[in-house]
This record gives structure tokens, C-alpha cells and sequence, in this order.
């Protein structure tokens, strides 16, 4: 097993890899921090380009976990390690409540304390982070990322490689779009178009992305 990334997000997922992975060699991949050392928690191999993590896949196995909190990172290494023969798998914590009515796609991270309901739908590769709470019908994308203590309140939609910040709130049946970032704390009352960041409460434009 590889967890993509060696940073933070990667760090907060290794205790489900640990757990549910707990048979498997484990080793963390960062090609772009430098001055890593070789080794993660003196314990972990860090490996630290495509070369190695084609051989590692080849020696000890095809899957990988994303350990990246980035959307679009997080896309473009799925990618990258599938072209050398990874196969993307899920982390989902023995304690996230998830409903038996729901669907969520590959590739999903979801730590401790997320509750998922009945009737959502979850894409591709999304990050659900401590505290999460999605109501029922939610509709969420591929490569989005759910903060730590957000609430997604009945039938609200979340198209793909939106970031919703930590604490914030989406009010029932708002649909936001792609490329947004909701700020932390921010009470979202509005439908909130592609590539817009909002903040506050109730939440407001503040700029577009680039
Ligand atoms: C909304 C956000 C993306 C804006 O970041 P940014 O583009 O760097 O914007 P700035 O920090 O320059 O702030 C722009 C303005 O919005 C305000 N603002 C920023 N974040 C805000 C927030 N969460 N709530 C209310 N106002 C906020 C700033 O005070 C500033 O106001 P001003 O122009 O009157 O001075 C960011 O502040 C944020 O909240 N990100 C989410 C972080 C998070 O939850 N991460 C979870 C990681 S697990």
C-alpha cells in the first residue's frame, strides 16, 4: 500500500491505513518536498519519484490511498500512479457513522466522526474529514473536499473539486458549484456558482479563483 503524499493530510489518514490495510507493506510518496528524510515516523519508506513507485507497485502491490487534501493534487497523482499501474482504493474510518442508503464512489477518505446519511451520493475520491455531517439526498462530486466539522444539510449539491472549509454550514437544497471554496464558519443560504469563493454569514462572494 502507498499513501500519496507525505504532508498533513497524509499523516491524518494513516491510522485507517494502518488499521484497515493492516497486512499490507506500507510506504508514503512525495516527489516534491524537499529535504525529506527517507523514512516517515522512522518507520515508513517515503519514496520519492515515479521510478520508485512504479518498482514498489511491481514488489509489493498495485494500491494506493490519496493522502493529499487538494482537489486538483489530488486528481493529477491518481492519475499519475494509475498510469504506473497503481490501483486507487479507499480509506474509511472504523468510527465514521455511514448509513446503509448511500453511495460513495472509489477512492473516498473519510475519517473519524463523519456521519453520512441515507440517499447521498458521493464521487470519485473526495476527502469527508472529522465531524462532517451530510444530511439526506446531498449530492456531493468527484475530488471534493468536505473540512472538519462541515454540515451539509438535506439535498444540497456539491459539484466536483469544490472545497467547503471547515465549521461551515449549507443550508437545505443549495447547489454549489465547481471550483468553488466555501470559507470556514461561512452559513451558505445562496446557490453558489463555479469557481466562486464565498464567506461569511450568511455567506457572500468574495472573489473568483483564477
Ligand atoms: C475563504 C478563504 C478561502 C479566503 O481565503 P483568501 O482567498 O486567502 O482570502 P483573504 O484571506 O485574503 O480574505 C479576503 C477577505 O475575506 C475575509 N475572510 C476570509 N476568510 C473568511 C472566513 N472564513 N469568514 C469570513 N470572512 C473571511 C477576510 O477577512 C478578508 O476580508 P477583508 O477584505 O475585509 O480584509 C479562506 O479564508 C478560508 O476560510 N478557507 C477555508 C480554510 C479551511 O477551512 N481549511 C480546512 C483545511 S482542513
Amino acid at each position: 500500500m502507498v499513501i500519496l503524499g507525505a504532508g498533513g493530510f497524509a499523516k491524518e489518514i494513516l491510522q485507517v491505513v494502518e488499521h484497515n490495510y493492516a497486512n499490507e507493506p506500507l510506504a508514503f510518496y512525495d516527489d516534491r518536498t524537499e529535504n525529506l528524510p527517507d523514512l516517515l515516523f522512522d518507520k515508513y519508506l517515503i519514496l520519492k519519484n515515479q521510478e520508485e513507485l512504479k518498482t514498489y507497485f511491481l514488489q509489493h502491490g498495485p494500491n494506493f490511498i490519496i493522502g493529499i487534501g487538494n482537489s486538483k493534487a489530488r486528481a493529477y497523482m491518481i492519475q499519475m500512479a494509475t498510469e504506473h499501474g497503481g490501483i486507487l482504493q479507499s480509506a474509511i474510518d472504523k468510527n465514521a457513522h455511514i448509513s446503509t442508503y448511500c453511495k460513495i464512489g472509489n477512492g473516498a477518505t473519510i475519517l473519524n466522526n463523519a456521519n453520512i446519511s441515507n440517499a447521498v451520493q458521493i464521487g470519485k475520491a473526495t476527502l469527508v474529514y472529522y465531524n462532517v455531517v451530510i444530511t439526506h439526498d446531498c449530492t456531493i462530486g468527484d475530488y471534493v473536499e468536505l473540512s472538519p466539522g462541515a454540515t451539509l444539510l438535506g439535498h444540497v449539491t456539491v459539484d466536483d473539486y469544490t472545497q467547503i472549509g471547515a465549521n461551515a454550514t449549507i443550508l437545505p437544497s443549495i447547489k454549489i458549484g465547481k471550483h468553488c471554496i466555501v470559507g470556514a464558519g461561512a452559513v451558505v443560504t445562496r446557490d453558489v456558482p463555479d469557481y466562486a469563493i464565498v464567506a461569511g454569514v450568511p455567506a457572500k462572494i468574495i472573489k473568483y479563483k483564477e
